[in-house]
């Protein structure tokens, strides 16, 4: 699948935009602050339903306006009959006044829609994903999650609901001083439920980290040659905040995503209930998978706090690349790339390593301030745009 056409009106600085596009790689020129990283923002709003730069969805809304429109041709590449129409419609106040719809017909579920048009961004905020804390590793997983499983977004907020209820529970035991509440069957049924819902969470994240260390090890050694190089997830209950504990028995297991699942529950279980106490003192639950985390080892050292920013850099692209080749192989299709302003903060040795391993089978849209190192990498553009003054122009070849 390729995006075809995309039509914009209020989108962030755009009042309308008109676009066509063929398969081929695609370059947006622009300087700071002209709208480069808002066009593929927008197109990645197209694919996942979602900004990867923001939650709240007014933001999105041009200034002065009280709404938007995203509509794009997708095209399957074998003939028009197979491509699909998508309109998407926000309007200012409330994000359940989003209105989108495939080849005119209403989509209510976001999984309904959002493997139409398979995307993977990257962006220089990347590098947070490895920098900061582990939040931004755990929206990793789980934006990854959310695109090849439909089931898991629903899971997710599932068990946010559940959480949400058993931390008001903690902070109305812990508020009337009766710390001797832990055997409460109360909360004991929100532990059950903790279980039953965060497990499947764990599980499926595990899963994917599985699938995707091989991949990740393989592309780290050909930017490093030299680093020797490990991935894996670290349960909330071992997580310590010092840069060098990684250390947990079960680690060696679930690196390679093979534990069992029985045990894991009785662990979560036995963890949740000896956390008690200490959760109705801090008045939130410490335990889960809200809780989790993962941990990129470069040379046995953390990433995190040893990495050189370059390494850091890196290493989120590389995360990003295994998301592609997920992506691919789950959803039996090419997704689309966004790259924004990638190749900038890379030397050349890598910045053609990285054109090597995207290779030439997907469309990929390239931001960029300046043309000049572009010219001395193997990259084949089909088209150029212009950003400038809130409006978007062809450039000639
Ligand atoms: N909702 C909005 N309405 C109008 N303009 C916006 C909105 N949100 C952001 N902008 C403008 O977009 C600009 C940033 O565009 P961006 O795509 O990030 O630029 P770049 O070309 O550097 O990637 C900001 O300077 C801001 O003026
Ligand atoms: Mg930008």
């Amino acid at each position: 699948m390729y995006l075809k056409k995309l039509e914009l009106k209020n989108y962030r600085n755009y009042s309308q935009a008109n676009l066509d596009f063929d398969k081929n790689t695609i370059l947006i020129l622009g300087n700071n602050g002209n709208g480069k990283t808002n066009l593929l923002e927008s197109v990645y709003y197209l694919s996942t339903g979602r900004s990867h730069k923001t939650y709240i969805q007014d933001e999105i809304i041009k200034w002065g306006s009280n709404y938007s429109t995203i509509k794009a041709l997708i095209g399957s590449g074998r003939g028009d009959k197979e491509d699909r129409f998508i309109e998407i419609e926000l309007r200012k106040g409330s994000s359940s006044n989003t209105k989108i719809r495939v080849d005119k017909t209403r989509r209510k579920k976001k999984s309904d829609f959002i493997s139409l048009l398979p995307s993977v961004i990257f962006s220089p905020d990347d590098l947070n994903i490895i920098k900061s804390g582990p939040s931004g590793r755990r929206d990793f997983l789980d934006s990854v999650l959310e695109k090849i499983d439909g089931k898991y977004c629903r899971e997710r907020t599932q068990y946010q609901k559940i959480l949400m209820q058993r931390n008001s529970l903690i902070k109305s035991m812990g508020g009337s001083g009766r710390i001797d509440m832990e055997n409460n069957p109360t909360l004991e049924a929100w532990d059950d439920n903790i279980v039953k819902y965060g497990i499947d969470i764990i599980k499926k994240r595990c899963g994917l980290l599985g699938e995707l260390k091989g991949e990740f090890e393989n592309y780290m050694s050909s930017f490093f040659k030299k680093a020797s190089v490990d991935i894996f997830y670290i349960f909330s209950w071992d997580r310590k905040d010092s840069p060098d504990s990684f250390k947990s028995p079960l680690l060696s297991e679930m690196a390679g995503g093979n534990f069992t699942g029985g045990d894991l529950k009785e662990i979560f279980y036995g963890k949740l209930k000896d956390s008690q106490k200490k959760d109705i003192r801090y008045k939130t639950t410490t335990v889960g998978p809200h809780r989790d985390d993962f941990v990129i080892l470069l040379d046995d050292k953390n990433a995190r706090y040893f990495g050189s920013q370059g390494q850091q850099r890196v290493a989120a692209i590389c995360l990003k690349l295994c998301e592609l080749g997920i992506l691919r192989r789950k959803l039996k299709r090419n997704p689309v790339l966004l790259l924004d302003d990638v190749f900038s903060e890379l030397d050349i040795e890598r910045k053609k390593l990285l054109v090597k391993a995207i290779g030439n089978d997907f469309q990929t849209f390239v931001t960029s301030t300046n043309i000049s190192y572009l010219d001395r990498l193997d990259l084949d553009f089909g088209s150029k745009l212009l950003v400038k003054d809130n409006k978007i122009t062809v450039l000639d070849l």
